[in-house]
C-alpha cells in the first residue's frame, strides 16, 4: 500500500517536472542552448523538439491509459539527450557556470530518472478504492487490470462437475466476473444465474456465452440485492474469489444472504482464497477459515474440506474447497 501511494506522489511530482521543465524549453530557450553539443546541428529546433517531447510524455504520464506509453517515451527521450549532460561534463560545467562536481555528479541521476520511468511504466492509479461500488471493479476490467483472472475455467470446478454428472439446477455464482466456471456450470446443463455488479464483466460474459452457445442467466446487481427477488431460490452457490473481495466488514452479510437464497436442501460450495495473506490489505483481503467456520455457525454444516490438487501452481496450499450445506 505504502508503495501505492509513493508512485501515486512520484507520478504526480515527474509529471509536473517535466510539463515544467518542457515549457522552459520554450521560455528560456538560451538555457538549454548552453549545453547543446556543438558537433549536433539544429541547436535551437532540438531544444523545441525535446521540450515539446517532455510538456506532450509528462501530460501522458499522468493518466493510467497512456503511463505505459508515456513512461517508455521517457526513457527514449533521457536517453537521446543525455549528450547535452555528458558535454556540460566535459566542459567541466563551465558552459552553464557550474561547478565541475556538479557537472559530473548529474551524470548518474539520468539512470536514476531512467529507472523511476520504468518503475511507473505498470502503474494503474485507483482514486475511488471503494470495494463495495461497481465502479471500482468496472474500472479494473475497462483497464485489463484483472489479475485474479485465469482465462479458463477452474480445474477445480471441471472436475467437481465432471464427478457429479447430472444436472444440480439452479446456481448462482455470485462475484462471476469473466464468467468461465459459469459457462462450465451451463455446459452440464444448469439453470445459471451469474451474478456481478460490474456491466464490463458482464458484457464479457454475454458475448462469450453466446460464442459458445450457452445460456445463461445474467444479473448485472450487487448481490447483497439478491434476496429481494431470490429468496430460498438456488440448489447451489459457487464462490470463488467473491467472498475476498468484498469489504471484510460485509462477511457476516454475505453468509446470511446466502443463506436466503439457498433453498434448504441448499449446498455453498466455496473456494476459499487467500488462506496465507499476511497482509490485512485489498481487495484481495485475507480469509481465515477459524473466521468462517464462526460466521456460520448454526447456519451452514461443513460437509467437505480440503485442499485441492487441482489447485493452479501459485494457488496451491492458498486455497480451500469448503462444501456447506443450509441448516434448517
Ligand atoms: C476478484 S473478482 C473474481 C471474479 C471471478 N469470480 C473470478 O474468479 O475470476 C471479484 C468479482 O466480484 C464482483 N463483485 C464484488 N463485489 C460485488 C458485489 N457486492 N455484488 C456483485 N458483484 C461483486 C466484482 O465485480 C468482480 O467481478
Amino acid at each position: 500500500m505504502l508503495i501505492q501511494y509513493l508512485k501515486f506522489i512520484t507520478i504526480l511530482l515527474m509529471g509536473y517536472f517535466y510539463i515544467n521543465i518542457g515549457i522552459k524549453h520554450f521560455t528560456e530557450p538560451e538555457w538549454f542552448l548552453q549545453i547543446m553539443p556543438p558537433y549536433l546541428p539544429y541547436h535551437i529546433e532540438l531544444v523545441y523538439i525535446s521540450g515539446f517531447f517532455e510538456i506532450l510524455l509528462g501530460v501522458l504520464l499522468l493518466f493510467n491509459k497512456t503511463r505505459k506509453i508515456a513512461s517508455f517515451g521517457l526513457i527514449l527521450l533521457l536517453i537521446a539527450v543525455f549528450p547535452a549532460n555528458i558535454y556540460l561534463a566535459q566542459t567541466n560545467g563551465s558552459a552553464m557556470g557550474i561547478s565541475p562536481m556538479i557537472a559530473w555528479g548529474r551524470l548518474p541521476f539520468q539512470s536514476l530518472f531512467i529507472i523511476i520511468a520504468y518503475w511507473h511504466s505498470n502503474v494503474k492509479i485507483i482514486l475511488n478504492k471503494n470495494v463495495s461500488s461497481p465502479v471500482f471493479w468496472n474500472d479494473l476490467y475497462i483497464n485489463g487490470n484483472t489479475k485474479w483472472d485465469i482465462g479458463r475455467v477452474t480445474p477445480i470446478v471441471s472436475n467437481y462437475l465432471k464427478n457429479i454428472k447430472h444436472s444440480i439446477g439452479k446456481v448462482c455464482v455470485l462475484g462471476c466476473g469473466n464468467g468461465y466456471d459459469a459457462m462450465e456450470f451451463a455446459r452440464y446443463k444448469n439453470d445459471v444465474y451469474a451474478v456481478d455488479f460490474s456491466e464490463k464483466a458482464i458484457r464479457n460474459l454475454k458475448d462469450k456465452s453466446i460464442e459458445n452457445d450457452l445460456s445463461i442467466n445474467l444479473v448485472k446487481d450487487d448481490i447483497f440485492n439478491l434476496d429481494n427477488q431470490y429468496l430460498e431460490y438456488f440448489d447451489l452457490i459457487f464462490e470463488y474469489t467473491c467472498f475476498c473481495a468484498i469489504d471484510p466488514k460485509r462477511r457476516v452479510e454475505y453468509f446470511d444472504l446466502a443463506y436466503k437464497i439457498l433453498n434448504n436442501n441448499g449446498i455453498l460450495f466455496g473456494i476459499f482464497i487467500p488462506l496465507d495473506k499476511k497482509s490485512k490489505d485489498g481487495p484481495p483481503y485475507r480469509v481465515s477459515l477459524k473466521e468462517i467456520n464462526k460466521i456460520i455457525k448454526g447456519k451452514f454444516e461443513i460437509i467437505d474440506s480440503y485442499f485441492s490438487k487441482l489447485s493452479i501452481d501459485k494457488r496451491k496450499n492458498s486455497e480451500k474447497v469448503l462444501i456447506l450445506k443450509k441448516i434448517v
